[in-house]
């Protein structure tokens, strides 16, 4: 048990809720009054500028989340963390994803045994195999070329590399297909191979546990399709040249029928949604190559460094974190937005709910305590400038305190014509507007000033003071996708250690995974199940019914 005080009890929290308490002053008020705030609220990490000016914070606000920083030891937890202690409490692990990206000469030791050699063997052996693969030299089972990819496997298993391979499209060999396969719905599956040639399609099952239902279910049904299907190869002898396993589980991926040579591994020490940058990101580097695979790595370690070499005032994941906490503990803030100006940027913030949602979603403190402060926000969002035209209204206008991140860049791809990269200034545009528009609004008298009539001055008003920060870069490389993704991971970190939660375990999936095991005899045979609820009782008969008529 941690003989810390309660967070709440902490002087550096109360002082805070006394800073609160005086109010906050209005974005407007806070730019007039200073002029060096849009120049002293800015921290560069790597290839990142992080304007952090268009928040509801003074130079006394940063300094008393500093101290709250201090006193939660967030540093503390950090070193150990990179030091390869075992801070993942109820799963007695180590957190070492930073060590997927730690240079070959670097020592990193779990339980006395350096793993940057091992890292290190695995990337080789990807990369192999990534350029077989690239290069044509590893056919099928017919002798014909691989021309897709199908990555089969969900969460972490999925969203990281699905993520990675969207954003850094311009970078991938275009003559190769990839599809993502994650949802027990067999829809999932039958639209990403529907229109593929199984002689020419190779699957990747990535699963840490290679256990997890949804993942064994499609590949199982994959292998159908390989051997069975319309087109099927009709030789069991196949599945060696089409399906490949990313996995912690050796023993797991030979009882499935795939070869162990045919496995890339990792290690218990890698959380599935830190995993990415790990085997599991096979069908990414398959598609950018190992190059830019390990310029990736290179992106995230220059945040990893950063992270533990800045001071806590140029520390950019910390001080992320801390506004996150100031919102989220201080302001009642429910959400979090990220809002990228990159389409290829398309899925970075469903990657990042697992990232952020299933690390911080915590109601019970490293001691097991019911904690009595408010955790993880709800993170959400899409690309800009769509969402300008969907829920923006509500964040401009409507009732609740959404602090947003937006995330834009200066160049567009070099494959864009000039025309369409001509767009980007207005994309950048939007983004600009939005942070502008969010932070300052437009006062009643700016609407009279022009001339709206009385009736209407109050729908037409936006009161501001809605806090953004405004990441940007100069392009969407693989090394600034590994920096964005870093500083989140590390951000996620901070907060987690200064609520005293376990970041790193998910026992909030398992009882879904467990009922849903329960349930299913019920929706095929019809069986009954023991202990069902009444209300699930009725859903499953109706279902039934429905199901045979
Ligand atoms: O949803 C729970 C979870 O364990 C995630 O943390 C993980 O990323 C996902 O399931 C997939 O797990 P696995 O890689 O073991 O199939």
């Amino acid at each position: 048990m941690s003989d810390s005080p309660k967070l709440t009890r902490r002087p550096e929290w109360t002082a805070l809720e006394d800073h609160r308490a005086e109010g906050d002053p209005h974005l407007r008020e806070l730019f007039a009054t200073d002029p060096g705030r849009a120049e002293r609220y800015v921290v560069r990490v790597g290839d990142l500028r992080i304007d952090y000016s268009k928040h509801l914070i003074t130079d006394e606000t940063l300094a008393l989340l500093q101290e709250l920083a201090t006193a939660t030891d967030v540093f503390g937890l950090r070193d150990a963390m990179f030091r390869g202690e075992r801070v993942n409490l109820t799963e007695d692990r180590a957190v070492l994803h930073t060590a997927l990206r730690a240079p070959a000469n670097a020592v990193v030791e779990v339980d006395g045994e350096n793993v940057v050699p091992q890292v290190h063997a695995v990337l080789d052996r990807m990369s192999d195999f990534a350029n077989r693969v690239r290069s044509g030299e590893w056919t099928g089972h017919t002798g014909k070329r691989i021309k897709n990819v199908v990555n089969i496997g969900i969460g972490g298993s999925d969203l990281g590399p699905a993520m990675a391979y969207e954003a850094l499209r311009a970078y991938t060999a275009r003559e190769l297909t990839f599809r993502f396969v994650s949802n027990v719905d067999g829809a999932d599956l039958h639209e990403a191979v529907r229109d593929l040639d199984p002689a020419e399609t190779l699957f990747i099952v990535a699963s840490k546990t290679f256990t997890t239902i949804e993942t064994i279910t499609n590949a199982t049904s994959a292998r159908t399709w390989l051997l069975d299907g319309p087109a099927g190869l009709r030789d069991d002898k196949a599945v060696a040249k089409h399906f490949v396993a990313l996995s912690t589980n050796a023993e797991k991926v030979t009882d499935f029928g795939i070869d162990p040579d045919n496995m890339f591994e990792f290690w218990d020490w890698v959380g599935g949604r830190y995993s990415y940058d790990s085997a599991i990101g096979l069908s990414l580097m398959i598609a950018i190559g190992p190059d830019h695979f390990r310029e990736m790595l290179d992106g995230f370690r220059i945040v990893d460094e950063h992270f533990q070499n800045a001071s806590a005032e140029a520390n950019a994941p910390l001080i992320l974190g801390l506004l996150g906490i100031w919102y989220g503990n201080f302001h009642d803030a429910q959400s979090h937005a990220v809002l990228p100006y990159s389409h290829y940027l398309s899925k970075f913030t469903a990657y990042l709910q697992q990232l952020d949602m299933e690390s911080n979603g915590k109601s019970v403190d490293r001691d097991g305590n019911p904690v009595e402060w408010q955790t993880g926000p709800v993170v959400w969002g899409t690309p800009g400038t769509n969402g300008q035209h969907a829920y923006y209204q509500l964040i401009h206008q409507g009732t609740k305190l959404i602090p947003a991140d937006l995330i834009g860049f200066a160049r567009p791809i070099d494959e864009l014509s000039d025309e369409l990269k001509a767009q980007q200034d207005l994309l950048m545009a939007n983004l600009f507007a939005q942070g502008q528009a969010l932070a300052f609004g437009k006062t009643a008298e700016e609407v009279r000033a022009e001339g709206v009539a009385e009736e209407q001055v109050a729908h037409r008003t936006f009161q501001g003071n809605h806090p953004t920060t405004t990441v940007l870069a100069k392009e969407l490389t693989p090394s600034v996708l590994g920096q964005l993704v870093a500083l989140y991971e590390h951000k996620v970190f901070v907060q987690g250690a200064i609520w005293h939660i376990d970041s790193f375990d998910q026992w909030g999936v398992e009882l879904g995974k467990v009922l849903a095991r329960r349930v299913e005899p019920a929706l095929t045979e019809g069986a009954d199940v023991p202990g069902l609820d009444s209300s699930t009782t009725a859903l499953v008969a109706a279902y039934r019914e429905l199901k045979e008529v």
